[in-house]
């Protein structure tokens, strides 16, 4: 992905846990430079700037108003989202956020309509499309390699987090659940692959209504779950495939796929939507063995030096590949429609609910990430 030549300045705003990644995976990128970080927790945001090397503000709004940064990265809880992106889109800089966009639709919608007055560029999470797995996948759907798509299916599964996380309270209530949280990897690959989704028709449930928590050293010991986390849906694409979704916490452990897309010519299996980088495989009608596809780009991921700590930055990169007229692909339209199809899921629908977005399917990136 090619950035212009001055480095564009980023400002890192929540220095929690993703915000290792994206110090990291930044680097990545020459043509961008962090500028400085912030966070409510001062404590966090200097261990975060010593630790990477970047300056610390005391507040997201001076690091805002900071000369040289031009684009500034929302990494706060999705509760916190509207609010933040809000804040930060009213200094005049360009604004990236992590998924989900908002914690709901309503509140996104109005938000986008704010940020498109200002003349400012507004993207958002997730990005994980633009790396090679997601691009040869997109690949193999425009070259015909499984011919003309008739149905999809996805299914988000639960990690079972009271195994290991300290507090997973988020994920049961307002603002998590299966379709805000996982959700939005798997219904921005489906809409990079077969473009945007006009109709959802979805049941939705709350499954075990307590949850335990046994992670060694927690910070509770049961959850009251307040918002479903078992929800099955349909989804018809605009190009006339059927999707069948599936997003839960109460499934824990099952066979099934991440994302399959079911062609006249064949099936394709693209790999887990939150990584970047994994194989994609298809299988032609006739053949007996599944068959791995060369990646179409370099992975984002392939080339850490040493550890296999994640990454993230893609998304930032294509914001700012913008600003010098390439296509914008993690536009906010997009997430906005993202975030429609699943609010839907999340809460249900009353029958066949008509989508009142679409986006555009974003270009096919063939670049590098070298520059
Ligand atoms: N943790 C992950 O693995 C992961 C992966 C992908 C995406 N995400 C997304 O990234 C975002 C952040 O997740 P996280 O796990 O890093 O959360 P976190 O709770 O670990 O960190 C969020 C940080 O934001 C800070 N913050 C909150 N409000 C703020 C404000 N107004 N100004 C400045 N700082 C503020 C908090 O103090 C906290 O340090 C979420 O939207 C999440 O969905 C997380």
């Amino acid at each position: 992905m090619t950035v212009q030549k001055d480095p564009i300045g980023v400002g890192i705003v929540g220095c929690g846990n993703i915000s290792g990644a994206y110090f990291r995976g930044l680097r990545r990128f020459d043509g961008l430079r962090i500028a400085g970080c912030a966070d409510l927790d001062q404590e966090l945001a200097r261990a975060a700037g010593e630790r990477h090397g970047v300056p610390v503000f005391a507040s997201a709004e001076e690091l805002a108003a900071a000369d040289g940064v031009d684009i500034l990265v929302n990494l706060t809880p999705p509760l916190a989202h509207e609010s933040v992106t809000r804040s930060l889109l009213g200094t005049g800089k360009h604004v990236f956020t992590e998924k989900p966009l908002t914690a709901s639709f309503a509140s996104a919608a109005s938000l986008v309509a704010e940020a498109r007055g200002k003349g400012v560029l507004f993207g958002s999470a997730p990005d994980t499309f633009l790396g090679s797995a997601g691009q040869t996948a997109r690949a193999a759907v425009d070259d015909g390699l499984i011919g003309d798509v008739i149905g999809a299916s996805a299914f988000v599964t639960h990690s079972k987090a009271e195994l290991w996380h300290p507090d997973p309270t988020f994920l049961f209530t307002t603002g998590g659940g299966p379709a805000l949280d996982m959700g939005p990897y798997y219904i921005a690959a489906l809409v990079n692959l077969l473009g945007p989704i006009v109709s959802v028709s979805a049941m939705a449930r709350i499954g075990s209504t307590v949850r335990p928590v046994s992670t060694p050293g927690r910070q509770v010991d049961t959850i009251d779950v307040t918002i479903p986390t078992h929800a099955s849906a349909t989804l018809g694409f605009a190009n006339g495939a059927i999707g069948t979704v599936l997003m839960s916490f109460d499934v824990w452990d099952h066979e099934l796929p991440f994302i399959e897309l079911y062609g006249t010519e064949g099936t394709l299996s693209v790999p887990d939507p939150n990584n970047y980088d994994d194989t994609v495989r298809v299988r032609q009608h006739g053949e007996h063995a599944w068959r791995s596809l060369p990646p179409v780009i370099e992975g984002f991921t392939s080339r850490v030096d040493g550890a296999d700590l994640p990454l993230r930055g893609p998304g930032v990169a294509d914001l700012a590949a913008a600003l010098t007229g390439e296509p914008f692909r993690t536009n906010a339209d997009f997430a906005l429609h993202v975030l429609e199809v699943l609010d839907a899921i999340a809460n249900g629908t009353d029958g066949v609910a008509a989508l009142t977005t679409t986006c555009d399917r974003p270009a096919p990136t063939k670049e590098t990430w070298t520059s």
